[in-house]
């Protein structure tokens, strides 16, 4: 395809996707352009096998041709595909009129649908479409997913500092982050669960909020309550917000504590709940009141006979116990997944957490969860950073510790479902803190491919 031709790709691209908003699907305005777009690809399509629009380093490109001054269509389409994560479209020889429908109405769907949908590709996969390829920006989402994670922070830290203050704001920014977190989840759940296991000592309550809102979202995935996913993840994010009622000498005291300290922290249950009342957000009252209160009932506070147990309290009970454990925290040791899972099946096993929940949240983290640090056949030590949901035992890792024992400056990043050369496996799982290795700080590196 030359220059001129791929241009007029873009330019017809960009005004079908535009039209698809402002017109109904037989009007001219939406048919023609739909219709010089299939022309010129049909020509095109005749002489070579395929045709590609990229974006590389911030340049649209068709079938090499770069394009480095706006004209009519190029930034449209340009947005279009960054807010979809799309840098690359191939359209391949026998593409048909319906594919290119499809296409279309992919570029025109709002970013939050198409999270509905999980990603581009997954929307063109399940409409069928067989001659469009798209290549998705992965590094983009990563850094997105931090960004949302971080973003997701710092608004419970707002809503800390207010509420310490005795102002409470209403749920609406809560709502707002979890949807956020929600899409995000929906367009690649292991980019969310690993940065669970960012962490430092300094935001553990913040972390702490923000991880046990991603692993309800998650589990509410998990179980197929989608309609009720980001609730769920709201009353997992907000579960601990009554802590702020709690005098803060008593939250960061080391050590036990007194008999009437204690007294006051099993008080944080009730606050939250008033406080998530007086955020407006009713539907997540019942679940953050009874998030310590047991499966068995013997926790806190104490139920009544008939009152009815709320699933999403005791789902986040479940998150809660993993995340308080696996996270670092001041004066507490923190614990391996592998640990982490133990505690959870002794927790069930004594009757405080919901089997059913238990044993799905188990699951859903896998054999390696995200965050383990295992030893290969190679000698190599790398940290899990992604589930291989097909093979479990296969799951991406950071290399962070060469077979001759040297600490890797650049962790590699190693596919162990996908790797050339002799195949390396895990061989066992290791305690990071005698190798000295925090956690946190691989999960959020760029990727170096090795
Ligand atoms: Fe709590
Ligand atoms: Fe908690």
């Amino acid at each position: 395809m030359d220059a001129r031709q791929g241009q007029q790709l873009i330019t017809q691209l960009a005004t079908a996707a535009k039209a698809v908003h402002l017109y109904p699907p037989e009007h001219p305005a939406r048919t023609q352009p739909l219709q010089r777009v299939a022309t010129v690809l049909e020509q095109a399509l005749s002489r070579q096998a395929v045709a590609a629009v990229v974006i590389q380093e911030d340049l649209l490109v068709v079938d090499g041709n770069p394009y480095f001054d706006p004209f009519p269509g190029s930034d449209d389409l340009f947005d279009f595909m960054r807010e979809r994560q799309l840098v690359r479209i191939e359209f391949q020889h026998g593409v048909t009129g319906a594919e290119l429908r499809t296409m279309i109405a992919l570029l025109a769907l709002p970013p939050e649908d198409l999270a509905n949908w999980g990603n581009a590709r997954d929307y063109l996969e399940k409409q069928h479409v067989e001659h469009i390829l798209v290549e998705l920006d992965e590094e983009d989402l990563e850094q997105r997913a931090l960004q949302v994670y971080t973003e997701a922070k710092r608004y419970i830290v707002d809503l800390w500092r207010e509420a310490r203050l005795g102002n409470i704001p209403h749920g609406d920014r809560a709502r707002a982050t979890m949807n956020e977190l929600g899409q995000l989840l929906s367009q690649d759940p292991n980019l969310m669960l690993g940065l669970t296991m960012l962490s430092d000592y300094d935001n553990y309550t913040f972390n702490h909020s923000v991880n046990v809102g991603v692993f309800a979202l998650a589990m509410a995935d998990e179980l197929g309550m989608s309609a009720d996913k980001e609730l769920i993840g709201l009353g997992g994010m907000l579960h601990d917000v009554g802590k702020t009622r709690v005098p803060i000498e008593i939250i960061n005291k080391p050590g036990k504590l007194t008999d009437d300290e204690w007294m006051q922290m099993r008080r944080h249950p009730e606050y939250s709940a008033e406080i998530v009342q007086q955020m407006q957000l009713h539907d997540i009252v019942d679940g953050v009141l009874q998030h310590h209160c047991g499966y068995n009932r013997k926790g806190y506070p104490e139920l009544s006979p008939t009152k009815e147990l709320s699933e999403p309290g005791q789902i986040t009970a479940v998150c809660d116990v993993y995340d308080s454990v696996t996270t670092l925290r001041p004066y507490q040791r923190q614990f391996t997944p592998q640990e982490g899972i133990e505690i959870l099946l002794k927790q069930k096993s004594n009757g405080h957490l919901n089997p059913k929940f238990t044993d799905t949240f188990i699951r859903m983290l896998g054999i390696y969860p995200i965050g383990t640090t295992v030893r290969l056949n190679s000698g190599e030590v790398g940290i899990v950073v992604a589930f291989n949901r097909e093979h479990e035992d296969q799951p991406k890792l950071k290399i962070v510790r060469d077979a001759r024992g040297n600490l890797l400056r650049i962790p590699l990043t190693l596919d162990l479902a996908n790797q050339e050369g002799r195949p390396r496996r895990i061989v066992g799982t290791l305690d990071p803190a005698v190798l000295g290795i925090r956690i946190g700080d691989y999960v959020d590196q760029r990727d170096k491919q090795g």
